[in-house]
């Protein structure tokens, strides 16, 4: 195979270097292209653009692979969880029974919030969207431990360990924080000694005094939601985190960034939308058909169907989808609307227009089912892709704040107004 490509713009030639990645993807170096040749590269929301190389994740979209650090994201479905993931995902390898134990007692010794942050969050309105408070929660939290966030690389990398394992554990509380907030209720009090999900589920529903345990289906349908959340390379949040980070910006700042990046439909947003979606076909009494059909005439969008990267199945839909039967059934809980969702998967995966455009189901498509069937109400749904998207952001941060020498900014291909002169106001 070659190392380097040519490039002839009108007589001129250029010869540019490929990059191999360890999955064997080729990337054409254009970093030295504009000094070479003033030309720059166009890339329209970035479909064919590496921003940068990176050991975290691996995804073969075509293929419908998704991988930790090396590990199929099936297999670890199956014998990891959450917390010992995000543990793979920070340090690149997973821990052992002494490391873990660790990481776990770290992450369980910041769950209360400190008080001005709980204060920050009563301050704002019950109707305010939880992801907008999520991101403000995140800042403040970052001003109450202002030693973790000093935006000096040096300093926020020697903190790391302590501000990764906060805010992994804080941004749970932030959550239930604000469910309380939307209720008019206080905070219930954390028990460090339950676990990761068995704490926050009780923050989130037990009232203040109460301490309801929670069932074993439930704590696990949970932990997998998180677990395979945990991180997707470069997708709009996450490289909003790493963008924000490339600046120097410390932990708290990229996160609540990536947070703000998450909220919109088109990404983690999709699975509140998928809900509203799969309802309103529900009540109009359509078995899909129709809401298939409006779809093709671009009427309206399949939400929680369709992947920038994903040709193929996404693998954590397929996970999800087993897990939802499984989920429901040991809740004892039947969905109208997952009988809806199953016909809309097959009406659309036999229609040449969605096999056309190779539209699988994605994460958002069976998450949200799970999610309502746990008790979880839909404006909060956000809110728990972002505490599994958390240690994702996390590494990322740690890996730019490690390697990246240069803040991001790309070029632009300018098409506005040429020089003009300035009018007098009474002139225009
Ligand atoms: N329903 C109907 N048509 C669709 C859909 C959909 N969900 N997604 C893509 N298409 C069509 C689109 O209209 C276009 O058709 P044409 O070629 O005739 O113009 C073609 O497929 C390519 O679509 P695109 O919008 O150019 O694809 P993209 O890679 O820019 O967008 C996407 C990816 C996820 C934004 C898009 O598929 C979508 O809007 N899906 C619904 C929202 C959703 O479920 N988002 C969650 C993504 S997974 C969680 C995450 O990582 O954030």
């Amino acid at each position: 195979m070659a190392d380097t490509a040519n490039l002839e713009i009108g007589d001129q030639k250029y010869s540019l270097n490929l990059i191999k990645g360890t999955e064997q993807e080729l990337a054409v170096d254009i970093s030295k292209l504009r000094k070479e040749s003033r030309v720059i590269t166009f890339d329209d929301g970035y479909g064919n653009t590496g921003s940068c190389e990176s050991e975290i994740t691996f995804i073969d979209g075509d293929k419908g692979i998704l991988r930790y650090r090396g590990y199929d994201i099936a297999e670890l479905a199956e014998k990891s969880n959450f917390l010992e993931s995000a543990y793979l995902l920070l340090n690149g390898n997973l821990p052992s029974g002494g490391e873990l134990d660790g990481f776990r007692q770290r992450v369980a010794g910041y769950c209360d919030l400190p008080a001005e942050v709980l204060t920050s969050i009563r301050s704002q309105p019950a109707g305010a969207h939880p992801m907008a408070v999520l991101s403000s929660g995140l800042q403040a939290l970052g001003g109450s431990y202002p030693q973790y966030g000093t935006n000096d690389r040096k300093k926020d990398l020697e903190s790391f360990d302590e501000s990764s394992a906060l805010i992994i554990s804080a941004v749970r509380s932030l959550a239930a924080a604000i469910y309380k907030n939307s209720l008019g209720e206080d905070l219930s009090s954390s028990d460090p000694g339950r676990t990761y999900c068995e704490n926050f589920l009780s923050m989130m529903f037990d009232k203040p005094g109460e301490s309801t345990p929670v069932p074993s289906a439930v704590e696990s349908a949970l932990d997998l939601i998180f677990l395979l959340h945990a991180d997707h390379e470069q997708n709009c949040s996450t490289s909003t985190c790493r963008m924000i980070a490339s600046g120097g910006a410390n932990p708290f700042a990229s996160l609540a960034g990536g947070v703000s990046a998450l909220w919109g439909p088109l990404h983690g947003g999709a699975n509140m939308a998928v809900i509203k979606m799969l309802d309103e076909i529900h009540e109009s009494g359509d078995d899909g058909s129709r809401f298939v059909e409006s779809a093709k005439q671009g009427k309206s969008r399949l939400m929680g169907f369709g992947h920038r990267v994903y040709r193929n199945y996404d693998p954590r839909a397929k996970i999800l989808k087993n897990a939802c039967d499984q989920a429901l059934d040991a809740l004892g809980v039947s969905s109208p609307i997952l009988q809806i969702a199953r016909r809309l998967e097959e009406v659309a995966l036999e229609d040449p227009y969605f096999i056309q455009r190779k539209l699988y189901p994605n994460v958002d498509f069976y998450s949200g089912i799970i999610l309502q069937a746990l008790g979880f109400p839909t404006n909060m749904f956000t809110v728990l892709f972002a505490i599994g998207r958390t240690p994702g952001w996390l590494s990322h941060w740690k890996e730019i704040a490690e390697n990246g020498k240069k803040i991001h900014r790309p070029r632009q291909i300018y098409q506005g107004e040429t020089l003009r002169p300035y009018l007098p106001v009474e002139d225009r």
